[in-house]
């Protein structure tokens, strides 16, 4: 068997180090016993946008990204696409296990009783000009929800923490319904808690003059599968965020809303309506090869296309194609379908996308379910948050008790000016532009 361990040795000084090597890593605190001289810092790791390190030790989502395979707690994405529902795979992804048929309905229970948001945080969203972003309103939000429950900062309290999470999971729809109707003018609409997550916020977002809404059953069940599949993605950007946030022990509202904006970004979970507003300018199938063109000469991306970590379909978005046609059966064929469609089979026969492995990913299609459910394209990175919360709080909870984590604090190799005096203003000479 082989020795599970690296030898480096420091050309610098001729010594020779045995590193030992386990689960496929070597411990870059190893390094800092390499030293030029007694005074030396020792030896640091350079590793801009964590291209190939593992920040923590994870337990709660699988991906073999030249393989195409994502799971949760070892379950294949697909298979809970199909048989499970979000709330039960968010219960998997914060406690680990399937729930059995008790845990599920208290689960649900506790989620279902607390959708409901104080009166004073709809003044709050008030506050907000008629054209904001629903995911500002909702970043925002979030973090004000902190000041609504100071009890949330007891993070190391089981019943305190637990009863964090259930509000998070269920506040999240309402406080997202809530900013869609802020910006159309409309009157909010309470949570009905008879239907289901997805029923509900269906509900909120367009229940209008009728007494009771109800949704659409496929629709309710296509946004359920969506965001299953949008659940959590181990360590990505917003995730990150979350654990280096939250590895302060502030409250986790206050850690969600940084995650949330994190995810905001147009390279993370802003890409959704990236690629609606980029299939909205290519406009007809005949303009693809012009765009594609563009996209090679670096103007702009494919948005919807590449990942760090998938170098191979992205299987969400095998799942999100299938689902497209059960959404239209319903909806009516959405014209961006076959924009989208050409897009895809040009890129993925073009040199430039193959060699560098770049494939549609999950949000390639699911812009275009959420166009065709009536979403205005500001509304699909709230779609986007309001699942991921479970992956986030999955990812903070697991951060919490892990031993080996502390407050998250990367080091920098300083290449600025060295020491130098300070020069009054007087003395400066004529060095402004302006
Ligand atoms: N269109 C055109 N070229 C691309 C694209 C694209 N979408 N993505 C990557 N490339 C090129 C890039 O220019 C570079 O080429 P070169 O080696 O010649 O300089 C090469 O591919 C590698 O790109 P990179 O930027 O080093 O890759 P990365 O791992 O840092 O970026 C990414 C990953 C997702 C940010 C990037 O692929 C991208 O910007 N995609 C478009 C935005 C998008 O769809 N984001 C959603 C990601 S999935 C949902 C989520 O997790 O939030």
């Amino acid at each position: 068997m082989a020795n599970d361990t690296l030898t480096v040795t420091d050309n610098r000084t001729g010594t020779t180090y045995e590193l030992p090597i386990e689960n496929g890593a070597v411990r870059a605190i190893e390094f800092r016993q390499m030293r030029t001289d007694p005074d030396d810092f020792g030896l640091k790791v350079y590793d801009p946008s964590f291209m190939n390190t593992a920040s923590c030790i994870s337990r709660v989502t699988y991906i073999d990204g030249d393989k195409g395979i994502l799971e949760y707690r070892g379950y294949p994405i697909e298979e809970l696409a199909e048989k499970s529902t979000y709330l039960e795979t968010a219960y998997l992804l914060v406690f680990g296990e399937l729930p059995t048929r008790s845990q599920l309905a208290n689960w649900v229970h506790e989620i279902t009783f607390h959708t409901y948001i104080h009166e004073n945080i709809k003044k709050f969203m008030d506050g907000f000009h008629h054209d904001a972003h629903p995911m500002g309103m909702l970043v925002s939000t979030v973090g004000a929800l902190s000041t609504f429950y100071p009890e949330s900062k007891e993070i190391f309290d089981e019943e305190e923490r637990m009863t964090q999470i259930y509000r998070l999971i269920a506040k999240m729809p309402t406080i997202a319904a809530f900013s869609y109707r802020h910006s159309r003018g409309w009157p909010y609409a309470y949570p009905d808690n008879d239907l289901s997550f997805t029923g509900n916020l269906l509900n909120m977002l367009y229940k209008l003059s009728e007494p009771k809404y109800s949704p659409h059953p496929v629709l309710e069940r296509a946004l359920d599968v969506l965001f299953i599949l949008h659940a959590d993605h181990e360590q990505n950007c917003s995730s990150n965020a979350m654990r280096a946030v939250g590895s302060s022990h502030v409250d986790p509202y206050s850690a969600v809303a940084a995650a949330a904006a994190a995810l905001y970004g147009p390279l993370h979970g802003g890409a959704n309506e990236a690629v609606l507003r980029m299939l909205s300018e290519i406009g007809s199938v005949d303009h693809i090869p012009e765009f594609i063109k563009r996209f090679k000469a670096g103007e702009g991306r494919l948005m919807g296309f590449g990942h760090r970590v998938y170098k191979n379909y992205d299987p969400r978005a095998s799942v999100i194609k299938r689902l497209a046609y059960q959404v239209f059966d319903v909806t009516g064929r959405n014209p961006m379908l076959d924009i989208a469609l050409e897009l895809e089979k040009i890129a993925l026969e073009d040199d430039y996308f193959v060699e560098r492995k770049l494939y549609p990913n999950v949000d390639f299609y699911s812009g275009i379910i959420y166009q065709s459910m009536g979403f205005p394209v500001e509304m699909f990175p709230v779609l986007f948050a309001i699942p991921r919360v479970a992956g986030w709080i999955a990812q903070w909870y697991e951060m919490l008790h892990d031993p080996e984590q502390k407050i998250a604090r990367p080091r920098q190799l300083y290449l600025g000016e060295p020491k130098r005096q300070y020069v009054p203003l007087g003395q400066r000479g004529q060095i402004d532009a302006a």
